[in-house]
C-alpha cells in the first residue's frame, strides 16, 4: 500500500473539509488555530508534501526560498493570494492554487451589508438603542443616505464584483464599473463600463472595491482619488486593506467629504486600525466576507479538489 501524502492544514477549516481531507491525506491539523510565524512555517515544511493555508499565513520571498524541497503544492483556502509570493513559489517549482467562485456570493452579501450599514448609520443606531440612550425621535433624527436607486461604482468586475452588481440591481441601483477589460453583454447586464478609473469615481455615490491587492493597486484609494468622488459618497472595502490609504480615508470621513465607510479589511490584520474606532460613520467587521457555513465548506472542498487533482497527476483547476 502506498502511503498518503502528508498535508498540513494550517488553520481550523470546516469539519466537513477536515473529514474529507483525512480520507486522502495524512493530515497535520492546527486544531488550536494559532497563527504560525514564518520561521515555524519553514520548520514545518520539512515534514509535509503539501500545505493548505489561509490568507493569514504569509509566504514572502524570503520564507519561500527556505521552504523544504519536500513541499510540492500550496493549496490556498482563499481567493486572494496577496499573502503568497507567486513568482518565488513558481521559481521553486511549488504549485499554487486558490479558491475562486465559491465565496463570491458570501463576500458580495457582506459588502452589501457594509454598504447598507454605513449608509444607514447602523453603528450609531445600534449603540444608542443597546445602551438605553434612545430618548428622542424627530424627522431630522439619524437621517442617512439612501442606497436604493443610487449609483454604485464597482472597481474590479470579477466574480465578486459581478455578484455585488447583481445585489445592487435588486435595489434598483445604477451600476457602473471599472475593470481591466470590458465584460461581455451577458455579464455586464446593462452596467456602464468606465475604461478610465477617474471617470468611474466621479459617478460613484457608493464605491465598492473588488479587485485584488497587488503592487499596482496598493493605496488605490488615496487622497487624490477620494477627492474625485461625489461629496457625501460612501466607500466600501471587502477586498483587501492595502487598497485604501487609511489616513486619507480618515481625513475624508472627518471632513464629511465621504459620509461613511464600510470596511471588512484593514492594512493591519487582525486588529484593524484603532483610528477608525473613533469615527461613528465607519461600519466595521473583522474580515469575515466569506465566513458562512456553506462557503467555508465550499472553500475547503475546492482546496481539496485542487490537491486531489495535483496528487493524481492532473492539473488543478485553480492552478495559478
Ligand atoms: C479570501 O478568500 O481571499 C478571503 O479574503 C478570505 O481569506
Amino acid at each position: 500500500m502506498t502511503s498518503k501524502p502528508v498535508l498540513w492544514i494550517t488553520r481550523r477549516i470546516s469539519d466537513a473539509s477536515i473529514e474529507r481531507a483525512k480520507k486522502s491525506y495524512d493530515c497535520i491539523i492546527n486544531y488550536e488555530d494559532r497563527l504560525y510565524s514564518a520561521d515555524e512555517i519553514i520548520e514545518m515544511s520539512s515534514r509535509v508534501d503539501a500545505i493548505l493555508p489561509c490568507h493569514s499565513e504569509v509566504f514572502r520571498g524570503d520564507t519561500v526560498e527556505k521552504l523544504h524541497p519536500r513541499v510540492k503544492i500550496i493549496a490556498n483556502h482563499s481567493v486572494g493570494v496577496d499573502h503568497c509570493d507567486i513568482p518565488a513559489l513558481k521559481a521553486r517549482g511549488i504549485a499554487v492554487t486558490n479558491t475562486p467562485d465559491v465565496l463570491s456570493d458570501a463576500t458580495a452579501e457582506l459588502a452589501f451589508l457594509l454598504m447598507l450599514g454605513a449608509a444607514r448609520r447602523a453603528v450609531e443606531g445600534d449603540r444608542m438603542v443597546r445602551k438605553g440612550e434612545w430618548d428622542f425621535w424627530s424627522p431630522a433624527f439619524m437621517v442617512g443616505k439612501q442606497v436604493s436607486g443610487s449609483r454604485i461604482g464597482i472597481i474590479g468586475m470579477g466574480r465578486v464584483g459581478q455578484a455585488m452588481a447583481r445585489n445592487a440591481r435588486g435595489f434598483g441601483m445604477e451600476v457602473h464599473y471599472h475593470n481591466r477589460s470590458r465584460l461581455s453583454d451577458d455579464k455586464e447586464m446593462g452596467a456602464v463600463f468606465h475604461e478610465d478609473l477617474d471617470s468611474l469615481l466621479g459617478v460613484s455615490d457608493f464605491l465598492s472595491l473588488h479587485c485584488p491587492a497587488t503592487p499596482e493597486t496598493t493605496d488605490l484609494m488615496n487622497a487624490e482619488r477620494i477627492a474625485m468622488m461625489p461629496d457625501g459618497a460612501v466607500l466600501v472595502n471587502s477586498a483587501r486593506g492595502a487598497l485604501v490609504d487609511e489616513d486619507a480615508l480618515i481625513v475624508a470621513l472627518e471632513s464629511g467629504k465621504l459620509s461613511a465607510a464600510g470596511l471588512d479589511c484593514f492594512v493591519s490584520e487582525p486588529g484593524g486600525n484603532p483610528k477608525f474606532s473613533k469615527l461613528d460613520n465607519v461600519f466595521m467587521l473583522p474580515h469575515i466576507g466569506s465566513a458562512t457555513v456553506t462557503t467555508r465548506d465550499a472553500m475547503g472542498f475546492r482546496a481539496l479538489d485542487n490537491l486531489d487533482a495535483f496528487f493524481s497527476g492532473n492539473e488543478p483547476k485553480d492552478l495559478l
